[in-house]
């Protein structure tokens, strides 16, 4: 019997925050391989934050925006169930962009063997894939922290933020945080071990920062940009370096995007270095090799913001973009094993 492929497509233009109504489900029949291609049934499917201005064509991954009909790009863990391929054999597990959907066929390219007994299947996308690999290229290879120095990082819950503050302990360093709401900022300190974390949505947030920096800090990694990295200016020591890797907080309205007045780094003759993990790409055996054991020891720990089934995925990527998540957004969308 012909296997049915169901999958996500844009139904409307993407306007300010995306809501499940601007996606629709469809269904085809699952794609068979033919010469040179193989056949992935996804496992895990990762929703980032990159994935909203890829849709509006902002993003370097993506060649325009998205047309309604199509289905939007993301990475996927999966095994592969069908081969003609020479270098990928049924039963095989597989990250790859699969996209949107229950299914797809490769061709190879973009397309990696994982070992299933290396790491949890879903940490692949997560501490121990892309975001991971984003902290370790922030913190090690840009900021080249010290023992003794002092990182600031936003979106502190989040598996970007939560593993860089992690990884800065590990090697010596002081983790401070800054996330929204008490929930988040108490396993930001409480799980994760970082110094301190200050909830910028409660007043008084300003004074916090500084109460929780009384030396200043030596680097801040920004995942947010908008008010909050001018706020980390008044906490940055001089010679400082920032790095800039996220605006979730415009990534809704990039056009509404206010500027950024460049006499703060001026002041703290700060280092400004734009991040784009795809340079990296090359150090992620280095960052796996050192990350891992952290993770399987406890010693770096995360957190999965999961919903389950192909049906659930437009509103859980809306809950990501209304800043809702808690740990690394993720839809699971069948069984490890069959
Ligand atoms: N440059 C690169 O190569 C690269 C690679 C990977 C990721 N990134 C960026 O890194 C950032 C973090 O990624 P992630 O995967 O770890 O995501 P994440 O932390 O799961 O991102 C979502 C979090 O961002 C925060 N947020 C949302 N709206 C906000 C707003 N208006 N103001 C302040 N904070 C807001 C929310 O946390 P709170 O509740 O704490 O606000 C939310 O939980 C994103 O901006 C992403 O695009 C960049």
């Amino acid at each position: 019997m012909t296997k049915v492929n169901r999958k996500v497509v844009l139904s409307s233009p993407l306007d300010g925050v995306p809501t499940p109504e601007n996606f629709k489900l469809i269904e085809e029949p699952s794609p068979e391989p033919s010469e040179g291609t193989f056949t992935v049934r996804h496992i895990y499917l990762s929703l980032d934050p990159y994935q909203r201005i890829a849709m509006a064509g902002r993003h370097m991954s993506a060649d325009g925006k998205l047309d309604t009909g199509a289905t939007p790009r993301a990475e996927t863990i999966g095994q592969v169930i069908a081969s003609r391929h020479p270098d990928f054999t049924t039963g095989d597990y597989v990250r790859s962009f699969g996209g949107w959907q229950e299914f797809s066929v490769s061709d190879g390219a973009g397309a990696f063997k994982i070992d299933p007994t290396a790491a949890p299947l879903s940490a692949t996308l997560g501490v121990l894939g892309m975001p991971g690999l984003t902290a370790y290229a922030s913190v090690v290879k840009l900021a080249n922290i010290q023992p003794g120095q002092t990182v600031l990082v936003s979106a502190a819950s989040g598996p970007v933020g939560g593993t860089l503050g992690q990884i800065a302990i590990q090697l010596g360093g002081r983790a401070v945080g800054i996330a929204g709401g008490e929930e988040k900022c108490a396993y930001v300190t409480g799980e994760l071990g970082f110094d301190a974390c200050i909830d910028y949505k409660k007043e008084g947030y300003g004074q916090a920062l500084k109460a929780a920096l009384p030396d200043g800090a030596d680097i801040y990694h920004d995942n947010v940009g908008g008010q909050i990295l001018v706020d980390a200016f008044s906490v940055l020591k001089d010679y400082g370096t920032v790095i800039l890797c996220g605006l979730i907080s415009q990534m809704n309205d990039l056009n509404g995007a206010k500027g950024f007045y460049l006499g703060l780094p001026i002041i703290k003759r700060a280092v400004m270095k734009g991040l784009v993990v795809y340079d990296f790409e090359d150090k992620r055996d280095e960052f796996f090799e050192l990350v891992a054991p952290w993770v399987a020891a406890g010693k770096v720990k995360y957190k999965e913001d999961r919903a389950a089934g192909i049906e659930s995925v437009a509103a859980q990527f809306s809950k990501l973009m209304r800043g809702e998540n808690f740990g690394k957004t993720l839809v699971v969308l069948g069984p490890e094993k069959l």
